[in-house]
């Protein structure tokens, strides 16, 4: 081949040796950029990948191996043990829930090895080993898409990778080779604009998010709200990390937790958490608030107790009220369409009592309207007026 050698993926990389030691590439050599796509190896007849030699960090292999039974991230380290040996590194990655055949392609888009250990995967055509091109179909995707569910393109754009993988779980379980297909899908048959609009949410979320719209919240906020027992209310409350802050800050307040996402509503409900949800809270905050089980860290009963979890779409009237406190951050004012935004601003405004406070995301900004101003001093923070909901002139 004209001086160009190709990367020899040795049978070490062959699924029933991949934990004992991988010797180093010795004579392997690559082609050069770009990264080659999957290919099948006829030796160990097992798909493999490789990289460019010089991206191999002194010669050691980076081996990627299936995680094959549904796991969540961090149990990974638990249900496969790490086998890293001398000159080999092993990366045990899944994704939050890996389909039993799509794991070491888990692997591949958390960090690019140059050995798969396809063990328990069919040789499927590999999303991750051409990402760029991944990308750029989504985006399009989503482009098209998200308009017509009346979501917000630019909304998704920096957090579009969660939806991305959705996707591709969707063809996955549909069948379909590409989001083309799945266009064509979706105009034989409207029902699965359904399915999608459940793969659109975006759930990220983590205790006392933002720590300084807490700070505000404490020193400006909720001391002038002046009543013994306060109501708020989490719209969109992901996992429920926003609304057990509220509940573990004020003990003196019931909080109503809601999301569209059955999922996170569940864990919502369940209230154990990864230590990295825990990361913008204080040590003593975190040692009031949780109780550590395995590795995983359970809101205090005490505090679970103030907080209900219910099903709502901020789009439908609000779940009663009035409250104090409404939460609706890095939700509406970010994923939905300009109308959409306007509607469940109208929702707030029925919701919050006179004198309260519409907390949004930080980087959010509310349609103008007569029923919310700027809360001084508190970011993100806008004060209910007196003027009736029904009332829309500015
Ligand atoms: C990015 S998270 C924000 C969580 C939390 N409010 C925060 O700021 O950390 C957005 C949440 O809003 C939920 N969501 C999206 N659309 C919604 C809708 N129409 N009604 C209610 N919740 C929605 C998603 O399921 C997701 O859990």
């Amino acid at each position: 081949m004209g001086g160009e050698r190709r990367l020899r993926v040795a049978p070490v990389a062959h699924r029933s040796r991949l934990t004992g030691a991988v010797p180093a590439l010795g004579d392997g050599a690559v082609r050069g950029d770009p990264v080659e796509p999957a290919q099948e190896h006829l030796d160990v007849d097992r798909a493999a990948v490789a990289r460019p030699l010089a991206r191999v960090r002194g010669g050691s292999l980076r081996a990627a191996r299936a995680v094959t039974r549904p796991a969540r991230r961090q149990q990974v380290g638990r249900t496969v043990a790490p086998a890293a040996r001398a000159g080999q590194e092993v990366l045990d990655r899944a994704v939050a829930r890996p389909r039993r055949d799509r794991a070491p392609h888990a692997a591949l888009a958390v960090a690019l090895p140059d050995v798969v250990d396809c063990r328990h995967d069919p040789p499927t055509p590999n999303v991750a080993t051409e990402p760029r091109r991944d990308d750029a179909a989504c985006v399009a995707f989503l482009q098209w898409a998200l308009p017509r569910l009346g979501l917000h393109w630019a909304g998704y754009r920096k957090v579009r990778r969660q939806v991305c993988r959705r996707l591709h779980r969707r063809l996955a379980e549909l069948g379909l080779p590409d989001l083309d297909a799945y266009r064509a899908r979706l105009a034989a048959d409207p029902a699965e604009w359904d399915v999608l609009a459940t793969l659109t949410p975006v759930t990220i979320s983590r205790f006392a998010r933002d720590r300084v719209v807490f700070d505000a919240l404490a020193h400006e906020v909720v001391p002038t709200l002046g009543r013994v027992r306060l109501r708020a209310w989490s719209a969109g409350c992901a996992s429920g990390e926003e609304a057990y802050t509220l509940a573990l800050l004020w003990p003196a307040m019931d909080v109503l937790a809601t999301d569209v996402h059955p999922a996170v509503l569940e864990r919502a409900r369940r209230a154990a958490y990864p230590r990295s949800s825990l990361r913008e809270l204080t040590a003593s905050e975190r040692e009031r608030a949780f109780v550590t089980r395995g590795d995983e860290h359970v809101v205090r009963p005490e505090i679970a107790a103030r907080v209900t979890v219910a099903r709502h779409d901020v789009r439908d009237p609000p779940p009663g009220g009035p409250f104090d406190l409404v939460l609706c951050r890095n939700v509406a004012f970010t994923y939905l369409d300009e109308d959409r935004r306007h509607a469940v601003l109208a929702g707030m405004a029925s919701a919050v009592r006179a004198g309260g406070a519409l907390v949004i995301g930080l980087h959010e900004a509310l349609p103008p309207s007569p029923w919310f101003a700027p809360w001084p001093e508190a970011r993100a923070v806008h004060r209910r007026s007196g003027r009736r909901a029904g009332d829309a002139t500015p």
